[in-house]
Formats: C-alpha cells, structure tokens, sequence
C-alpha cells in the first residue's frame, strides 16, 4: 500500500508540474551583471557575515552587524567607515561550545543577530555568541558595549543558521525564534510572556520577519498597537504522507500581559492564520515564506505586506511574490472562524472548522474599548472561558487570500529569499509598488506588477560572487538606496540606474517609475532628482514610446573596422533589452543566417571575407510592447574588406564545416583584425529618427533571429513570431516524459481500480465508467484534490489490513483512525467510505463548516 502513496505524491506533483508550465516566464527587461553598474561596497578585512543591518535615517548611519564585530558605515556611501567594535567569544567558551559537538572554527563564534535602537543613545544588539545567546547594549556616544551580558535565550538563536526575526516595540523586544540549545523548543517571546509550548501554537516554525502595526491616531475603537509575524510551520490542519509546509501570519497585540490563572505568563492575544500563495488557475501552491515586507501607511487598514513564496519541493524552482491587505488580516483575526482538534479514539487528532459558540469577549482580540465597558481592562482580567478557549484554538480556519486573488510575480528558475518594497508616486500621481527581490545566487530583481501584467524592469547582479542575498533593507530619503548584507559584504544599491537608458525610447520602455526622459538635456533621469521641470519629463509606464518617434534624435557612432580578405569577422551588439530581438541590416538591406552569416549571441558572424562584404552594417532591436513594435538602431559598423593584395600574412581560410565544429566566438578572436588609425567616428543622426515605430504584432521572444534578404520593414512585422527558445525545448522534453509517466500512472490507477485496491472517489469513478459506459470527464483539478483528500483518509476500505501513514504531528499520535492496526469494522464497507469521504473533504476544505461532535460520533458508530 505504501507504494501506491509513492506514486499518488508523484503524480501529484506532476500534475502541479504540469500545471506550473503554462505560468508566464517573465523575462528582466534589462540585466546589470556585477561590474556594469557602479555599487558601493563595505567589508573588512578578516571580518565575514554581513547579515544584520540597521538604518538611521536621522544621523544618516546604517549599522552592520557581522561576524564578532559590530560597524558603523554613512548611508550614502558605506565605504566610509566611522566606527567599529568587536565582540569576540573567550577561548574557554568556545572549547565549552566545541565539547558540544559544535565547530569550533564556525558554529562557536559570536554572530551578530540582533540590532535594534534601544534609545537615542544605545542599540541592543544580540549575538550567538558560541551557542549561548547574549545581549548587550551599545553606547552611540563613545561606540562601545556595555557589557551587561543579558540572557538571550529566546531572544536570538544558538545556532547562527537557524531563522529567527525580532522587533523593538517602544523599548520591548519581540523575537521569533529557538529557546533550548537543540532548538526542538519555539517560542515567540518578549519578557516573561511567551507562546505555550504546543503543537497547535508553533509546530517546528522557521521564522522569516516580523512588524508592528500601530493603530490609527483616531482610534475610535481603543484598540491596541499590534505585532506581526511571519513564519512557515509544519502544518496539522493537513495530513498527507508527508509533512506538508504551510506559511503563517500570527499576532500579538502590545498591551497584552498574559493570564491570570489560565495562560499565566503566556500570550492571550496570539492567533495565527495561513497565508495563500497560489496560481489561481492551476492550484499550484506556493507553501514556504521566505520573506515579508509592511509596506506601512497612516492608516493601517490601507496597509499592505507583500511576502515572497517559494515551494516545499526544492527541486522545482520556481518562486512567487503575493501581496496581502491588512484589512483582511484583521478580519479573519477579529471575525473569522477558528479550527478545532478533534481527537479520535483517544489519539488521533484532526483539525476541523470549529462550528460551536465562542465565549466572550472573543478569544485573542485585543483589550478594546468594548471589552472595557466590560470591565475587562486588561489581559488578566479575562475570563477563564476566553483564555482557555484561545489556548485550545489558535488557529484560524479562515485563511488569509492575496489581493487580486493571484501572485504579482510569479518566475521560473529562481529562488527568491528577501524583499523590500517601494511606493513610489510616478509623474501620472499614481503610486507604484516597486519591489526588489534578492535570490539566493546574489540577483538582485526590480519588479512592477500594472494591471496584474507583471515586469521585471532589472536584474542585478549584486555580489562579485554567487551568494545568497541575506538581508535587504530600503532607505526612504530622497536619493534612494537598497542595502544588501551577504556572507561577504554589504553592497548599496541606487533604487534606479536611470542614466543607463540612453534612448528616449528605451527610457520609456524600461517602464521604470523612478525614471523619465528629459528631452531638453537628451537624458533618462530620476524623477525625483529635478524638481524645476517635472512638467517636461516624459514618462509612460504603459511603455508607449511612440513620443520619442518625434522628440527623438539619438546619436549612434559608427565603428569603422578595416579587416583582411579570407576568415572570419565578429560584429558585436549588446541590445539595452532582453525582452528586444535583433536585426542586422547590410547596407540597408536584412540579413538571414545562411553559410556566410551566423548569429551568436546577438553578434554577427561573418564567414569567408571577401571584398564584396565591405559596407555599412547595422544592428536594429525590435521590442514589442502591448502590440506596438518599436525599432531601435543599436550600433552601425562600416567595414573595409582589403584586397588580396595586402594579404600576405592572412589566416588561412577555414572550411565552413571545420568551423561548425569550434566555438564561433573563439574563431572570432583568431581574426586578424587592424584597426586604421581613427577608427571610430560620431555620427548625429539630423535626418529624422533612428528609431521607428509599427503597429501589429505583439510577439515578445528574447531569441535574435534574422531577417530573409529580400524582406522589407512591413514584412518584417510580421515576421515576429514566437520562437522556441533553448529552455522551452527542454520544457517541452520534460513535458513530454511527464505525459507518459501520467499516461503509466493513469494505467496504474485503473488497474488498481480494477482490483478494487483504492477506495472511494476512485471506485466512484469506476462504477461510473462501468454502469453507463461513457467516459467520464476526466479534470486534472478534479484528480489532483481527489488525491489530496484521499491522503487524509487513512483508513483502507479493502480488507487486506490498514495501512499506516507516517506523518509530522509529533505531539500526537498517530496511529490509524479506527484503532491501532485494528480491521475496521467490515460489514459495512460501504458506509465506511461513505463516511470517510464526507470526513475527507470536511477536514481538508474548511470551506464547508464541519460540525465536530457530528464527525465524532459518526467516527465513534464506524470503531
Ligand atoms: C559565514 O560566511 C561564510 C563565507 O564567508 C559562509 O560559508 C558561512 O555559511 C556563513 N555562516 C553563517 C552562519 O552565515
Ligand atoms: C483592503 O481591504 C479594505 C477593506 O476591505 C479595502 O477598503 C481596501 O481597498 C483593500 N485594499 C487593497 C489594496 O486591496
Ligand atoms: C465594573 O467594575 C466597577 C468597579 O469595580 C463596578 O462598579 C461596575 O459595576 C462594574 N461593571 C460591570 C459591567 O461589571
């Protein structure tokens, strides 16, 4: 029986394969790789593991926290180093760290965890310090510690790899993260209150961020300033053969001071709910956060966090970016239904929707002005009822949904690990939500979600070296910077690298909101840079460019290379856009790729030099942009093919098939180019516009293709077609593969079906194959939450025995429903798996409201 849930997760996973090939492939427009673009750095030397910072924006001070050693670098240029202080680890402590079993030369150091501002004049700052968390204060005035060595247990973790997130609220710490040296206890915590130690309330949590949302000034209500978190847990409202992830929000409210006699030094106010991060069409789920950021407002209703997802299976790359509304956070805290354990025969216990009535005041709000007029004027004044029924339930059935029912960005082959966001108000007053995302290669990517169109306006490489991107932080000044901490180093990143964009038209296809063209100095410039003219700026972020048609005279320089007869010339173009294709013209003429002329990359190869190959070439980008085609010209070469004559030392020239055989670019470099003496010359182009623009196909392929000779601009047009590119090829293999290998499974199953060895839906779907003789529509939705159903009844309907399936709850048991190993009871095969798929769906779909004790004693008739 254990193979056949081997191969319901395979499929499972296939089918959500499957599914995930039809998602968008969304392409950075423009990739800066390391170098390109100028950052500034800061590291020290000797010093690793840039992975805490701080920023203050008042005395312009970001703070760096890193391996036993704490810096203070100026924000707008962290090369400027101003202060540093080290906090090393005493040789007696680390040998007592490496006695257990840790590495002495690693795990036994003190990494820098926590900085927070205390006051105006201190930090708190935390480290591992040799698998014995320690806290201490940092005067600002003099850069030192003060020595006061505080308990960090349950502030920062033991281990420096552990996940952990921690926040200063006026003065009072609130953190995420491990309690015990083997790290099996979570807590979150601030001062003596803490979470129970439960599974319902934290089960194997990886902490990723946290927040406070302050109430509004108005505060009608009398509510409470909140803390959020952010984590994934392993999930105990599902079962399935394996541990299955689920991302959470939980929160505190501030002014809560635990219970009186229940929950004494415990939360009373801490609710958690599940957070959704799917593909709305396919049911793809992302179920890890990896990231959270609060994009704060004056009004917390209007307030929105964005988090970043990726799968639990590893081995499909793919991530995705959602954005959720406080508002709707609060509402399913504040009004939503909770879930309920029910326990089976005394030891199994599943989570349902809990229907019954919830005491008052309503367990985990916060004190409000209502709970006052109650004479509740604090957590400890809080009913017996109320605490219990909180301790008992604090999981919401309800779940958080993103806004637009969908991701922002959703990307193939990458993971994405941090975010920050910003709302930037573009030249048409409207805000935008850019956001930067960092990968666990060093990418730093800048996105923009109009109109559920999703676009990554850059790609950065941020690192000199492929590493993860480990913290990322947002100043808010005027001139903008990201900072990103990494095992290296930390880089400061300028939100916008405008000046890049050196055409009008690729300025305003760039679709940044921090940019615009300014057509009076010819230049894309921030927007937040020139106040005086905003009036003039261009800047379309729907990418109509057709203004530039007009307003644009672009200059581009010739290049004037003289080559000898024989061999082979490389031509180079390095399109502004990756979403651009690229054509080269000879003499205004479109070339194809035939024997004599060969793309690589977007260069041009040409083969066999004669002097019949002089002239003008030309390399043109076409992008296209909602149905628009803008044509742009990149780079114009003028060669000079000599004669024989002056070709005494010539290469040799190579057959054409010896050529296939080598790389080209290598070739290339064997050329045995001159340069003449002034080789490059600056044309300004006055005869109108280099860059033109077509309505009609709106094709977008990154692959440069050529263009057959005898075609003409319109026909052009038409020639944009969507290529395959090299990925899309695999893809399509892997596809292919995935289809047989769901084409054995389906075999499988009907076999199975046939033998009567799967219950339920399945042999539903028999009778009904075998009663009316039709075929059934078979919906890969439909299997797929068949299947995950299935996985949460774990009672067998044939006779042959029951089978066990292992799970993650470690707190409970978990032995088959219907007594330990016992055969259920096997008159009534019939009702049984009636039953168990009432239960199924009741306990997997917190849609439909279950009622508890009806469960309960169906449960109890069946053992
Ligand atoms: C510290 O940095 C080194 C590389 O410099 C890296 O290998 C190691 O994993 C980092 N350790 C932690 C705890 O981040
Ligand atoms: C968030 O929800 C509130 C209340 O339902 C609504 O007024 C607001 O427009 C929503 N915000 C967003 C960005 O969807
Ligand atoms: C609240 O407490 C005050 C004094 O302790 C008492 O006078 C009042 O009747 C109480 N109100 C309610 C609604 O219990």
């Amino acid at each position: 029986m254990r193979r056949h849930n081997m191969t319901l997760v395979t499929l499972y996973m296939i089918l959500h394969l499957l599914r995930l090939s039809h998602c968008d492939h969304v392409i950075p427009r423009t990739v800066w790789k390391y170098g390109e673009v100028s950052l500034v750095t800061f590291s020290a030397t000797g010093v690793s593991n840039y992975s805490t910072l701080l920023l203050n924006e008042d005395r312009g001070v970001l703070y760096v926290g890193a391996q036993e050693a704490i810096f203070a670098v100026n924000m707008s240029d962290i090369s400027d180093k101003k202060h540093e202080v080290y906090w090393k680890v005493s040789d007696e402590k680390q040998s007592k760290c490496a006695a257990k079993g840790k590495s002495k030369e690693t795990e036994c150091l003190n990494y820098i965890r926590i900085l927070h501002e205390f006051d105006d004049e201190t930090l708190y700052v935390c480290g591992t310090f040799a698998f014995q968390p320690t806290c201490d204060y940092l005067s600002l005035k003099d850069f030192s510690l003060q020595q006061r060595n505080e308990e960090g247990k349950g502030k920062c973790p033991f281990d420096p790899a552990q996940k952990y997130t921690s926040i200063m609220v006026d003065r009072e710490l609130y953190s995420g993260t491990v309690y015990n040296f083997l790290g099996s206890e979570t807590v979150i915590l601030r001062g003596h209150l803490r979470t129970e130690y439960a599974i319902p309330w934290l089960n194997e949590p990886s902490f990723v961020y946290s927040d406070v949302i302050r109430e509004s000034e108005t505060n009608l209500g009398g509510g409470d300033d909140k803390v959020y978190f952010f984590f994934t847990e392993v999930s105990i409202e599902y079962e399935f053969y394996s541990r299955i992830l689920v991302p959470r929000i939980a929160r505190v409210c501030k002014g809560d001071q635990g219970g009186s006699r229940i929950l004494q030094k415990r939360w009373t106010s801490f609710l958690k709910a599940r957070l959704v991060c799917s593909l709305p069409e396919s049911d793809f789920v992302f179920n890890v956060i990896q990231d959270a950021f609060v994009l704060k407002t004056p009004n917390w209703k209007e307030t929105v966090f964005y988090g970043v997802f990726t799968s639990q299976w590893s081995n499909l790359e793919v991530s995705a970016v959602c954005s959720f509304n406080m508002s709707k956070v609060e509402d399913v805290f504040s009004t939503g239904k909770f879930m309920q354990g029910a326990t089976f025969d005394q030891s199994h216990v599943k989570w349902v929707r809990f229907g019954g009535t919830i005491p008052l005041p309503r367990p985990g709000s916060c004190i409000t002005n209502e709970a006052r007029a109650l004479n509740f004027s604090n957590s400890l004044m809080l009913p017996d009822k109320t605490l219990q029924f909180v301790k008992d339930h604090p999981l919401m059935a309800d779940t958080v949904n993103p806004i637009g029912n969908a991701p922002k960005l959703v990307k193939k082959n990458v993971n994405y690990i941090q975010i920050v966001v910003d709302r930037v108000r573009a030249l048409d007053n409207l805000l935008y939500d850019v956001m930067f995302i960092g990968t666990d290669k060093g990418l730093l990517h800048k996105a923009v979600n109009f109109d559920n169109e999703m676009h990554i306006i850059e790609e950065l490489h941020i690192f000199s070296v492929s590493e993860p991107v480990q913290t990322l932080l947002l100043s808010k000044e005027d001139r903008r910077y990201i900072y990103a901490g990494s095992h290296s180093g930390v880089v400061q990143v300028p939100v916008a690298f405008c000046e890049k964009y050196k055409t009008c038209t690729d300025c305003i296809l760039a679709r940044d909101p921090y940019c615009a063209w300014d057509p009076q100095n010819k230049s894309c410039i921030w927007i937040m840079k020139n106040n005086d003219h905003k009036n003039n700026l261009l800047q379309f972020l729907n990418g109509n460019a057709t203004v530039c048609r007009t307003k644009d005279v672009e200059s581009v320089s010739s290049e004037e290379h003289i080559v000898e007869q024989g061999g082979l010339k490389e031509l180079k173009c390095l399109p502004a856009s990756r979403l651009a294709k690229v054509m080269w013209k000879l003499n205004n003429r479109a070339l194809s790729e035939n024997s004599k002329y060969r793309l690589d990359q977007n260069n041009l190869l040409i083969f066999h030099l004669t002097e019949a190959d002089s002239g003008t070439y030309e390399c043109w980008t076409m992008e296209a942009v909602k149905g628009d085609v803008y044509k742009q010209l990149v780079k114009r070469y003028s060669l000079i093919v000599e004669g024989p004559s002056n070709v005494i030392t010539a290469a040799p020239t190579a057959p054409l098939t010896q050529m296939e055989g080598k790389s080209a670019t290598s070739l290339a470099s064997t050329d045995k180019e001159r340069r003449s003496p002034h080789t490059t010359t600056s044309r300004i182009q006055t005869e109108g516009s280099t860059s033109t623009v077509f309505q009609g196909s709106a094709g977008t392929a990154s692959v440069p293709m050529l263009i057959p000779t005898n075609n003409n601009d319109l026909e052009v047009e038409t020639e944009i077609v969507r290529r395959a590119s090299e990925s899309e090829g695999i893809n399509s293999i892997l596809l292919f593969f995935l289809v047989v290998i769901t084409l054995l499974f389906l075999m499988l199953v009907t076999y199975n079906c046939y033998m009567k060895y799967l219950p339920g839906p399945c042999l539903k779907l028999c009778l009904y194959k075998v009663g009316n003789g039709k075929k059934p529509k078979f919906d890969y939705d439909n299997v797929s939450e068949e299947l995950v159903k299935q996985q949460s009844v774990k009672i067998n309907g044939d006779n042959q025995g029951s089978e066990q399936i292992a799970t993650g709850d470690k707190g409970y048991e978990t032995e088959s429903d219907c007594g330990n190993g016992k055969i259920p009871n096997a008159e009534k095969p019939q009702e049984l798996k009636q039953i168990q798929e009432n239960y199924s769906i009741k306990s997997i779909d917190p849609e439909k409201d279950a009622d508890i004790k009806y469960i309960d004693e169906e449960a109890q008739s069946l053992c």
